[in-house]
């Protein structure tokens, strides 16, 4: 039978300590709310004591979510506690994680301590803890190269002393994945009260295992897994939510999580953009590269069947689409697949010439994207059909706009005027006039080129007709006037237009 694996995320504690990486509170319930549809079961939501600010998050996101246990971090201090406890007063499910250091590193020379005063201290904490609510977590802070036998012994009295989940931090990222997950199952096999509670793992990945190492301990017992989105987290990070999450799923385990994961990669992106933290290309499940393909043997296998070189369905993780790289690299059946995309059939006779000159631009750039590829297109097999000669539009509040257009089509110049909702709408109803013909707008996508108004924008318009699809692009600094030239240069696809030659109205 599958057992659950509860997913635990501090994205916005133990990764928001990220120099650079603060969020503010509403921030923060932004992202919570979003991990609450993801499905995560627990939201480490802050470290009250720490400052005003993250008090005010644990009440904010304690009071704006309702499914996941909202937890809060403290010190084995009292002080710490009564502020936690304080904070989570709004939680429908709240948790307080205490805990403190245990390997002899931060036993004497963090705490200048015995072993004997540290388990004293880990048990007060917890009992103090539990004064307050039902649901109490303890750390063993440095566990990762903490004594096992020690170890086992801080987590048998914690648990006697009320804590539900006992966290077994590797807080450096030391550990090799046998001995992390020797380390869990030694835990299973030798505290004696361990049924009481759920281990649960908290990996850094200071030398790249942290995934490796927290997989680990959920096949030697543990439960709960500590993860942050994007892997985001002090020095090389933690472990990644969407890693855990894409290995119990693709892999044939007896677990599961509640993780969503068509909905991965939206808060990927939102938690990259709202932390300031990039995420890098080649990143698994969520990196701009992870569904790239680029190498001619691995395109020409991949567009025979997905499978010979995926492992995940971008659509599984909410992924945009798998992308076929256009390098020098590249075969036909690539260069196909994207002119396809695009609106163009070239016949195999075109395909070849077509590509050779591909070659030539690929080898002189690092890739070659979709306007380099209209080029290539327009060079070869297109005398244009439509030109625009003349475009004036009138619009405003609240009269209608109105535009007229001339176009040069089949030779021919041809004004229209049309009025429209709005000035584009006007537009493209006077081109409809001119070229009188059924054409679908399937898509119209406006992107800035860069982040000033007075920038560049990059207009892609879909088409449907009879059946098929063609794309245009165009680029103005007026996004009316780069609306048109898409929409023109879409038309200009359309192999039935040059038909109506004859049909064209002086
Ligand atoms: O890495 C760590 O040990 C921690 C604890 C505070 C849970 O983040
Ligand atoms: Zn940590």
């Amino acid at each position: 039978m599958s057992e659950k694996i509860h997913i635990f995320d501090t994205t916005l504690r133990d990764g928001e300590q990220v120099p650079g990486c603060q969020l503010d509170t509403s921030e923060k319930v932004i992202i919570a709310r979003q991990l609450e549809l993801l499905g995560v079961d627990v939201i480490e939501a802050g470290f009250p004591i720490s400052s005003p600010g993250d008090f005010r998050s644990v009440v904010e996101i304690s009071k704006a979510v309702t499914h996941p246990i909202i937890c809060a971090l403290t010190r084995s201090v009292q002080k710490d506690i009564d502020v936690a406890a304080e904070a989570l007063k709004y939680a429908k499910r709240g948790r307080i994680h205490t805990g403190i250091g245990v390997s002899d590193y931060h036993v004497k020379y963090k705490f200048n301590a015995t072993r004997e005063e540290i388990i004293e201290r880990a048990v007060a904490a917890v009992k103090y803890a539990r004064n307050y609510i039902d649901d109490v977590e303890f750390f063993a802070e440095d566990a990762g190269r903490a004594d096992n036998v020690y170890l086992a012994q801080v987590v048998e009295a914690v648990i006697a002393a009320g804590a539900t989940v006992v966290n077994i931090p590797d807080t450096t990222g030391y550990c090799l994945p046998a001995d992390y997950a020797a380390k869990i199952r030694f835990l299973k096999e030798n505290v004696s009260n361990i049924d009481q509670a759920i281990i649960s793992v908290h990996c850094h990945n200071d030398l790249g295992m942290a995934t490796a190492n927290s997989i680990a301990g959920i096949q030697n017992g543990a439960r709960q897994v500590e993860v942050t989105m994007n892997g985001i987290g002090e020095r090389a990070g933690n472990t990644s939510l969407e890693e855990v999450a894409m290995i119990i799923k693709t892999h044939d385990m007896p677990f599961h999580t509640d993780i969503q994961s068509n909905k991965i990669y939206h808060l990927s992106q939102m938690v990259s953009r709202m932390m300031n933290m990039p995420i890098q290309p080649n990143k698994a499940i969520v990196g701009r590269n992870a569904y790239a393909h680029s190498s001619g043997i691995h395109q020409d296998g991949f567009l025979k069947n997905r499978e010979n070189y995926e492992i995940i369905a971008p659509e599984d993780v909410g992924f945009p689409d798998s992308s076929i790289i256009l390098t020098a690299r590249s075969g036909k059946a690539a260069l196909r697949h994207h002119l396809e995309r695009l609106g163009y059939y070239p016949e195999q006779k075109v395909l070849v010439e077509v590509y050779e000159r591909f070659l030539v631009m690929a080898d002189a750039k690092k890739d070659v994207c979709d306007e380099d590829l209209i080029e290539l297109m327009e060079g070869t097999e297109q005398e244009s059909v439509i030109d625009i000669l003349h475009v004036q539009v009138v619009c405003g509040q609240p009269i209608h706009a109105v535009a007229t257009v001339e176009l040069l089509y089949n030779g021919i110049a041809i004004r229209e005027s049309a009025t429209g909702n709005g000035p584009i709408n006007a537009i493209i109803k006077a081109i409809d006039k001119i070229i009188n013909e059924k054409v679908g707008f399937e898509e119209f996508l406006v992107q800035s080129m860069s982040k000033g108004s007075d920038d560049a924008g990059r207009i892609q318009v879909a088409l449907s007709h009879e059946g098929k699809n063609y794309q245009g692009f165009g680029v103005d600094e007026d996004v009316v006037m780069g609306s048109v030239k898409a929409y023109v240069n879409a038309l200009n696809k359309i192999p039935a237009l040059k038909r109506n030659k004859q049909t064209a109205r002086a």
